[in-house]
């Protein structure tokens, strides 16, 4: 059975000028505390970097504090729970990939911190071309947002489908996977205005997650362009200087 290419959308943060969405990121992010921190850690991810969503310090401090950091040992030799403070990354929502498996049917949830990376397709350009000019890897977003887009369909006839599994003709291993549809229309509420829709949430999602893997792309596109109009002057001075020297030569 085939397994369905992601659809590719259109992205705020894709192409050579591309920057992210703070509006967008934000609402992910409310999307990944609010239903895939359930089961999927971010371990990578610290909370003073979410300055990059647009969030003021202040902000910062009243959202890690939300969380409880399980710290240790102190002087005593012993472990003890405080509230988060902007250094702390995100807590794991199961102690280790052995309980985080147990309790998912025995496949773990990735670790999303480089998801949208780690499942990234590249597409057009070869992998060097993405590094310089830093239009990267557009497939892992378009796979999260199909994947998460693509429960509730009909397996084709004749397809078995493993106890415990769910059938999604996108999933890149296989055709069912062990993670229940995780969002629903109205789950999450926007105070934006945005549609509360399946589909919305899982752009937003995907795109703070292109985030979390790529915090500094905007700065990487900067720089490669800057890069390539170095490279085009330099390249015609070099050819005028060539043109000079050798102008005598019969
Ligand atoms: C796997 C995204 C919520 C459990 C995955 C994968 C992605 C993903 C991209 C990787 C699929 C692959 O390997 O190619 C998300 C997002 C969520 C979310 C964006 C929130 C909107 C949840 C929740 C649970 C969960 C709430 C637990 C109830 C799992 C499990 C796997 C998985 C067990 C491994 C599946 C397998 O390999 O069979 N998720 N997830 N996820 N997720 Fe989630």
């Amino acid at each position: 059975f085939p397994i369905n290419e992601p659809k590719e959308m259109s992205w705020s943060f894709a192409g050579p000028f591309g920057t992210y969405d703070k509006a967008q990121l934000q609402r992910g992010l409310k999307v990944y505390k609010e239903v895939c921190s359930a089961c999927h850690s971010m371990n990578l991810v610290a909370f003073r970097t979410l300055e990059g969503l647009g969030y003021s310090e202040a902000q910062i401090k009243t959202l890690a504090a939300e969380y409880t950091i399980h710290d240790g040992p102190n002087d005593a030799g012993d472990m003890f729970d405080r509230p988060g403070k902007p250094s702390d990354h995100f807590p794991a929502p199961f102690p280790n990939e052995q309980a985080a498996a147990a309790a998912n049917g025995g496949a773990a949830p990735p670790d999303m911190s480089l998801l949208a990376k780690a499942r990234g397709v590249e597409r057009g350009f070869p992998r060097f071309v993405f590094d310089i000019f830093t239009q990267y890897a557009q497939g892992g977003p378009d796979y999260i947002h199909s994947l998460l887009t693509g429960y509730d369909q009909t397996p084709p006839a004749g397809m078995a489908i493993p106890e415990g599994t769910h059938y999604n003709p996108y999933f890149l291993s296989g055709v069912s996977l062990k993670m229940p549809k995780p969002l629903s229309d109205g789950q999450v509420t926007y105070d934006d205005g945005s549609p509360q829709t399946v589909d919305q949430y899982s752009r937003d999602v995907a795109a703070f997650l292109m985030w979390a893997a790529e915090p500094h792309l905007e700065d990487r596109k900067k720089t490669g362009f800057r890069v390539l109009v170095f490279l085009l002057l330099f390249g015609a001075l070099v050819y005028m200087t060539k043109r000079r020297v050798w102008a005598d030569v019969a």
